[in-house]
């Protein structure tokens, strides 16, 4: 059937005239019939139709009359062709479509009242449309009901054989988890090779099903569609920002529904570009953390050795008197607030306020700063704008991505979809560079394998060849002689055989990657954790800067350098100033014309230039005693930072430390108060995704317990210290954040941004560069890499807490390798094993993994069971405070 191909750009195709209903409509040839017919607004019925994938033409409903043809047509995989006179409308058409409605429900069950799709069921909503009346001789099928997967039931009997579970799993998702097999007499849909479903369970397959024939196990018989309230609100878990509903009665919510739909079958190809609206495993199936049983409900304060519960004023009065003592006593510098980036921009907008007007400290940091304030700093060194150039619409009409250093598909599944979208119908070139064979790499044109820790070489070797090969664009680097003449200096030394053998990467591979790159006409970088959360994350972004700048690929629509946001809000975060080098705004703090503007706004005295510190200095300052209070929101640095950066010592040393979550974490526990923060599904908001789009939050529910909006508790302490804010909802705080910062609530938009690398290109690029190409990676003594990384099922360790993706994605607490090195030391799936790095050793078991690189073994970074982090060493990078601690040395001994 092939791509439809009016609805992509790209296709060259005639533009034809054709008449539908008596009008004459212009449509590209060869495009699904259906498609120009709903493009005129009209809408026929059609169960197996659905926009985001090929037509498959199996349930007869979306019947029309073609002149020239006996019979009706099925719309949906005809093709378009110069004057077809088409009629859509007709007593005789009418009679067809009920002849099929009546087809289908000649065997269906008709067990609706204990279906979880009736009311939302597109055979329902057709007979009633077509009026049909004579259901007594229905047969029924008898199919025992497949309850294999962990997430989905599949009852056959119900099924319509319309194959959109099929067609949407292999075509947009390029998973191909599904299939028809001839079962009982019956073609029945079953996991790939009739076996317990093993695939992402993003449940887009269950989104699409226009009947009840895949069901949620999460949500199962418990409401009826319309007992259940639906907020439309933004995924709480990455940065992509997916919008979906949440379905919730009363203080529970039921379950997560997503914009894809089978109710939602009308579009093309332009709007899939911009996302099709699906959810990954952990937006849809991850949400029982919301209302778990381990929500903190009430507030906590240390009486003795114990946390205990107390009122909310209680606990106040006793925390603002604190602070407002240490603060007397050692003044503002011995306060220090870190939060999390799940939280609001309004919240991390009130948060900076608060540590800086009511604690008058800059001591502050977010989670952004486990690597993306790596990309938001060099973006906005050279650049000046620290966020990604492009929105996923330009990733999708990419004509080449070279990704490097990001497992896409586990960190922000959706995005990879985009990419996806991209090699499928935009037919772009996509080079993977990972030391793990990820998902996208068996999906990409040009896959490889790099070895573990060589990603800053890697782009050496990028930017050599383009230089080596001379793929410079002219205009770029003719207006900047003296940096071009400086980069050139600074690869010269640079040999493309000296780095293939310290990548791994062979020297054509180099060059065709280069040569890809610059001479495609929208190009894209992507990278992430690889490069952003490692060593040297900082110079590895300006280096990839440099080759999309010389590449004439800076500032030029469709191209740029881009990176993904694994917490829901970093880029808010880094946009509302939470850190204590910017200012709202992403303004420097030492800016003294935002200074002025916020002392005014704000009508206090900001700290001082100079001042402040970020988490690692944080957790220093607390060690050696400057800072003795601390106000973590969200954040858990005992559980996420190893042993080796010493936190429990820097905590234990605090005379003060209040911690503000929705759970007791680790951090929490030792703690000397602890207040109940709600979740995002509990108070309204907004984040900004990895594209910079501003998405709304809303509340679906009461707050748990008595917990209560972060923005809210920040608002008492600030007036319990003195302040007098008199924000009533997160409304007023978004009023005041549109004031200082014009422009931003641009909702739904991403924001356009013009990256300009004059001011940068034109004074003391040349030092940087040489530098920056002398940095090389050590290739360490140990012969194993252990590294720590994000699985698909999780997002840092809140889903932890989520059961569904416990259940799917459990800690087996085995340490993951490759079957080869398995095989080299003697190991089998189960085997013990002792890890050892530079900082000790651990017993574990092993278990195999064929997506782990050879001479690499993998942890997830969710489970500290065992405690695999504490092997690791910390690196804080230099420029930006970053700290890198996912990859180590190992050696593995078989016990
Ligand atoms: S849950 Fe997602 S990956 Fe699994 S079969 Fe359905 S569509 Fe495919
Ligand atoms: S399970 Fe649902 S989506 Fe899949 S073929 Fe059957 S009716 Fe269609
Ligand atoms: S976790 Fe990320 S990709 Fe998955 S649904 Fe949420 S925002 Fe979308
Ligand atoms: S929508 Fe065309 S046959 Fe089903």
């Amino acid at each position: 059937m092939g791509l439809k191909p009016a609805t992509n750009p790209d296709v060259e195709a005639a533009t034809i005239e054709l008449s539908i209903d008596g009008k004459t409509v212009t449509a590209k040839d060869g495009v699904s019939l259906y498609d120009v017919i709903s493009s005129t607004g009209k809408i026929i019925p059609a169960m197996c139709y659905h926009y985001t994938f090929d037509p498959f033409g199996s349930c007869g409903m979306c019947l029309v009359m073609q002149e020239g043809k006996k019979a009706p047509v099925r719309s949906c995989t005809a093709k378009a062709t110069a004057g077809m006179i088409v009629r859509t409308e007709g007593d005789d058409l009418f009679q067809a479509r009920k002849k099929a409605v009546e087809k289908h429900l000649s065997v269906h069950p008709l067990d609706c009242p204990v279906c979880d799709a009736d009311g939302h069921c597109e055979l329902q909503d057709m007979a009633f449309q077509h009026g049909v009346t004579n259901l007594a001789n229905a047969k029924q099928k008898f199919i025992p009901e497949d309850t294999r997967s962990l997430v989905l039931d599949f009852n056959m009997n119900r099924c319509i054989a319309c194959a959109e579970c099929i067609n949407v799993c292999k075509d947009v998702l390029m998973i191909d988890a599904l299939q028809f097999m001839k079962k009982g007499g019956f073609n029945q849909v079953v996991a790939k090779g009739d076996l317990p479903l093993a695939c992402e369970f993003c449940g887009d397959c269950l989104a699409v099903c226009p009947v009840g024939a895949i069901t949620n196990k999460f949500s199962k018989y418990l409401y009826k569609p319309w007992q259940m309230k639906k907020t439309t609100t933004t995924c709480n878990y990455c940065g992509d920002g997916c919008q979906m509903y949440l379905e919730t009665k009363d203080t529970e919510v039921i379950r997560v529904t997503s914009p894809l739909s089978w109710k939602n079958k009308w579009g093309d190809r332009a709007d899939t570009a911009k996302g099709h609206g699906g959810l990954c495993v952990r937006g849809r199936f991850g949400f029982e953390y919301i209302d778990s049983a381990a929500r903190l409900k009430r507030p906590l304060l240390r009486k003795g050795n114990q946390l205990v519960e107390v009122p909310w004023l209680e606990a106040m009065h006793a925390i603002v008197d604190r602070f407002a003592d240490i603060r007397k006593k050692h003044g503002p510098e011995a306060i220090a607030g870190l939060i999390t980036a799940r939280c609001t921009n309004e919240e991390l907008y009130l948060f900076q306020k608060l540590m800086r007007v009511a604690f008058r400290t800059n001591n502050l940091d977010s989670s952004a700063r486990y690597g993306h304030m790596n990309f938001v700093r060099a973006s906005k060194h050279a650049l000046g704008v620290g966020r990604t150039p492009n929105d996923w619409e330009d990733l999708t009409k990419a004509k080449a991505v070279v990704v490097i250093g990001s497992n896409l598909t586990e960190t922000n599944p959706l995005t990879s979809v985009r990419i996806k979208e991209a090699i499928r119908v935009y037919k772009a070139q996509v080079v993977v560079f990972d030391s793990a064979v990820t998902n996208l790499s068996k999906l990409a044109s040009h896959p490889v394998l790099i070895k573990p820790g060589s990603e800053g070489l890697v782009i050496d070797g990028l930017v050599k060849a383009a230089v080596e090969l001379d793929l410079v664009d002219e205009e770029s680097v003719k207006q900047y002689p003296q940096a071009y003449a400086a980069l050139k200096t600074a690869v010269a030394p640079l040999s493309l055989e000296q780095l293939a053998a310290r990548t791994g990467v062979p020297v054509a591979q180099f060059k065709e990657a280069a040569t890809i790159f610059a001479e495609s006409p929208r190009s894209i970088i992507l990278c992430a954790e690889g490069i952003v959360r490692q060593p040297d994350g900082y110079h590895n972004v300006l280096k990839l800067i440099d080759l999309a700048w010389i590449t004439g690929k800076l500032g030029r629509p469709g191209c740029g350098v881009n990176t993904v946001t694994e917490e829901p809000n970093e880029q808010g975060a880094a946009d509302m100033g939470v850190a204590p080098e910017f200012l709202p705004g992403l303004a420097s703090f030492d800016d003294q014309a935002m200074r002025d503007k916020l002392a005014k706004a704000w009508d206090a005295t900001l700290p001082a230039i100079g001042t402040g510190a970020h988490l690692m200095e944080i957790l220093k300052r607390c060690r050696t005693g400057q800072i003795r209070a601390l106000y973590v929101v969200g954040e858990n640095p005992l559980a996420t930072l190893p042993a080796s950066a010493e936190v429990r010592a820097a905590l234990d040393r605090l005379e003060l430390l209040v911690v503000q979550d929705p759970f007791l974490t680790e951090t929490g526990s030792i703690a000397h108060a602890v207040l109940p923060a709600t979740t995002s599904a509990e108070k309204d908001g907004t984040f900004t995704n990895l594209e910079g789009r501003v998405l709304r939050v809303r509340q679906a529910m009461d707050a748990i317990g008595e917990s209560v909006p972060d923005w809210q508790i920040m608002t008492a302490l600030a007036n319990g210290l003195g302040c007098q804010w008199e924000y009533d909802s997160a409304n007023d705080v978004q009023a005041e954040i549109m004031k200082l910062l014009p422009g931003y609530y641009n909702l739904g938009q991403p924001r356009k941004i013009t990256p300009t690398a004059h001011t940068y290109l034109s004074n003391g690029y040349a030092a940087g560069a040489a530098a920056r190409y002398k940095r090389a990676p050590s290739d360490g003594q140990r012969p194993f890499t252990l590294q720590m990384g994000q699985l698909l099922y999780h997002s840092g360790k809140l889903s932890t807490v989520a059961p569904g993706l416990i259940k799917i994605g459990p800690n087996t607490g085995r340490i993951r390798m490759n079957p080869a090195d398995m095989e080299g030391l003697g190991l089998q799936d189960g085997s013990s094993v002792k890890l050892t790095s530079d900082r000790g050793s651990l017993q574990m078991g092993v278990q195999l993994d064929q997506s782990v690189a050879p001479h690499t073994c993998f942890f997830p970074e969710h489970f500290n069971e065992p405690p695999v982090k504490d092997l690791m060493s910390i690196h804080v990078d230099p420029v930006t405070g970053v700290p890198s601690f996912k990859r180590t040395g190992v050696s593995i001994e078989k016990l």
